[in-house]
This record gives C-alpha cells, sequence and structure tokens, in this order.
C-alpha cells in the first residue's frame, strides 16, 4: 500500500468538493478544500476594508490570519466561517483577492505544509499544477455550462431565494474568466491530468470512477 495525493482541479461548480470530501471519506483520507482558505481570506479582507492595491496593507492583513480546519470546516482565528464564506458577496470578491501574488504564496505554502504526510485529497485550481506537482493522482474535473449553472442555482436558492439564474450564470462566467486569466496560478488542466467531464454520472458514478483511479495507485507495491 502507498500513501498518495490526490489533487482535483477544476472551474466553480463542477462538484470538485462533493467528489473530493467522498473520495477521502472511502479512502479514509483528510479532504482539504483551498477554495475554503481563499474565501476566508476573503472574508477577513471585507471585514477589515484592506485594500487591495495596497501591498504593506495585504501583508499585514495576512500576518493577521490564522486559517485552519476542524470537523465543521473551516476556521478563521478559531472563529468558525464556514457558513459566512458562501455568500455571493464573498463568491463576488474571492476571485479578486485570490488573483493576488502576495495571498496566493501564504495560501500555496500553508497547502503543501498539509499535505507533507499525503493520505490527502485537496481540490481546487492550482493544485496539480502549483501546489503538489508531483501528486500522484490528478483530476481535471469538467462539467458542462448549464449543468454548472443549474448546480450553483439550487445550492444558493436555499440562502437567497431572491436570486435569479442569470446572475448565477453571470457570476460563474465572470470567475471562470479571472480564475483562467490571472497572472499568479491560473486555473489550467496539468498535463498529466485525468479529465472527468461528469455532466451525465451521478455522484456515485463519478465517485466509482476516481477511487477505481485511486486504488490502482494506492496498491501498486
Ligand atoms: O472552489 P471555490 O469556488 O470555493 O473557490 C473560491 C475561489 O478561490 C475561486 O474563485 C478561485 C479561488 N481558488 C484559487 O484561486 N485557487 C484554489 N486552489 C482554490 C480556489
Amino acid at each position: 500500500m502507498k500513501d498518495i495525493i490526490i489533487a482535483i482541479d477544476g472551474f466553480s461548480s463542477t462538484g470538485k468538493s462533493t467528489l473530493a470530501k467522498q473520495l477521502a471519506q472511502r479512502l479514509g483520507y483528510t479532504y482539504i478544500d483551498s477554495g475554503a482558505m481563499y474565501r476566508a481570506i476573503t472574508l477577513y479582507f471585507m471585514r477589515h476594508d484592506i485594500a487591495l492595491n495596497n501591498q504593506e496593507e495585504v501583508l499585514l492583513a495576512l500576518d493577521h490570519i490564522e486559517l485552519h480546519f476542524d470537523e465543521n470546516g473551516i476556521c478563521l482565528n478559531k472563529e468558525p466561517v464556514d457558513a459566512a464564506i458562501r455568500t455571493m458577496e464573498v463568491s463576488a470578491k474571492v476571485s479578486e483577492v485570490s488573483a493576488l501574488e502576495a495571498v496566493r504564496k501564504f495560501a500555496v505554502a500553508q497547502q503543501q505544509r498539509m499535505g507533507v504526510h499525503k493520505k490527502m485529497v485537496m481540490d481546487g485550481r492550482d493544485i496539480g499544477t502549483i501546489v503538489f506537482p508531483e501528486a500522484e493522482l490528478k483530476i481535471y474535473l469538467t462539467a458542462d455550462p448549464e449543468v454548472r449553472t443549474q448546480r450553483r442555482y439550487d445550492e444558493l436558492k436555499i440562502k437567497s431565494p431572491e436570486i435569479s439564474r442569470q446572475e448565477v450564470q453571470a457570476n460563474l462566467a465572470h470567475r471562470d474568466h479571472l480564475d483562467s486569466t490571472r497572472a499568479f496560478d491560473p486555473l489550467r488542466k496539468a498535463d498529466d491530468a485525468r479529465e472527468l467531464n461528469n455532466s451525465g454520472l451521478s455522484m456515485q458514478e463519478q465517485l466509482d470512477i476516481a477511487e477505481d483511479w485511486a486504488l490502482q495507485l494506492i496498491q501498486q507495491s
């Protein structure tokens, strides 16, 4: 048996976190949602009105941020913020914050420390390319645009019933653009990643495929 790192990358609302969480559970691995880290940093910046174009202010703010995960999700300076980071306000700002070089360096260094003992599934945008370029299994998850819009809409409607499908679609398109065109660590498929389009797959089917891939590597002696 071999301990491995599994990197799952893709655009938002492709179902990365659902797959990553279930896969980690099946394998007895730790799951880390790297997007939650960027969201928690964004929440801190919004609460403290940090000017994103002021490098010194950004660095100082990062010095005051401590992130960790417990059984309920991410904590920002010990405060559980898993619900607070999933609002439209944070979603609208997070691509801009996560495009900053200082923010990325801060988050990537922590993510790499979390993975030193392997047995980890981490999802995000740059996990297979920048955070763990040596990851044994890299999955690049995709889904058709209409499917992604519907998923995000269903998710957000519960908390914000007034939200429209058009707003959700526009927010996704805007974030896709920012995430894939930013200067530092943009989203791209690693050359050695396996692409999985889950538009026509049930959760069970996509989990079975990913688990098969993982077990082939874990059981290699
Ligand atoms: O996966 P998510 O939608 O919760 O991610 C929130 C934002 O964080 C997303 O717009 C892109 C950014 N992100 C990133 O830049 N790198 C990662 N590894 C994970 C997320």
